[in-house]
């Protein structure tokens, strides 16, 4: 019997965010009328593409029971970690019975809401038929320093430098393994970082500038000025 592929999404939510300096965790924070994290799940959903959505959250989350969407039919809850890498790779195990190796997993930052499906179709599109996977990523358009203390001690050579955003797009199989293999290694910041380490090379993609996440507290202004110009 032949088993069809099937895409999964992963979404970290358990972090606290603290350069937000708020009350609450950033993805609860109020952008146009939902939370963060409302507006990056139902953006996932409405690209139509996932069997389900596997949410990492935090023991000591009050907000999320609160939520609506919680209790979606294509949302799985999962324990979250002291890492962003332990919150995936547990909510990967949550999915274990349910995802093949071979299937495909989009891990996605709960912090980036503006995320469209057009961005989401780009990446499939571009890598379903990839050994490996990768990542929606944006060129550098400023000259980067190296620095030591407060002082300039080179410039890299930015056409070899990308910004990795989310989605990141791997076999849930190896990216599972991948992360296993890393665990309690602090240089691992994202999926690929954790492949790399395997000496494999995922591949960019490159995405919208308007995917930002939101990091400081003028990043929920520039979101909304972002949601209200996206029409797709
Ligand atoms: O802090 P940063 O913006 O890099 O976090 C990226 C994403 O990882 C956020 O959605 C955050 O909630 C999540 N995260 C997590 N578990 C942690 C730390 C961060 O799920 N321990």
């Amino acid at each position: 019997m032949t088993h069809s592929i099937k895409f999964w999404a992963v979404v970290p939510a358990a972090g606290v965010g603290k350069r937000m300096n708020a009350d609450r965790p950033k993805q609860y924070l109020e952008l146009a009328g939902k939370t963060v994290i409302e507006h990056t799940l139902l953006r996932l959903l409405s690209a139509e593409v996932f069997a389900a959505i596997a949410v990492a959250i935090s023991g000591e989350d009050p907000y999320w029971p609160e939520l609506e969407v919680s209790v979606h039919e294509k949302i799985i809850t999962a324990a979250g970690g002291k890492e962003r890498a332990d919150s995936v790779l547990s909510a990967l195990k949550s999915i274990r019975a349910l995802a093949s190796d071979n299937d495909w997993v989009l891990v996605h930052d709960a912090a980036r809401p503006c995320i469209t499906a057009t961005d989401i179709h780009h990446l499939i599109d571009s890598l379903v038929s990839d050994e490996v996977g990768g990542i929606l990523a944006l060129s550098s358009h400023d000259t980067l320093k190296n620095v030591q203390g407060n002082g300039i001690v080179g410039t890299l050579d930015r056409s070899h430098i990308w910004r990795a955003l989310t989605p990141q797009m791997f076999r849930y199989g190896l990216l599972k393994t991948s992360l296993e293999a890393a665990e309690g290694n602090p240089a691992i910041t994202d999926e690929a970082s954790a492949l790399e380490l395997q000496g494999l090379q995922p591949k960019i993609v490159e995405g919208r500038p308007d995917n930002i996440k939101i990091t400081r507290p003028e990043d929920l202004a520039l979101a909304q000025f972002y949601m209200e110009h996206q029409n797709d």
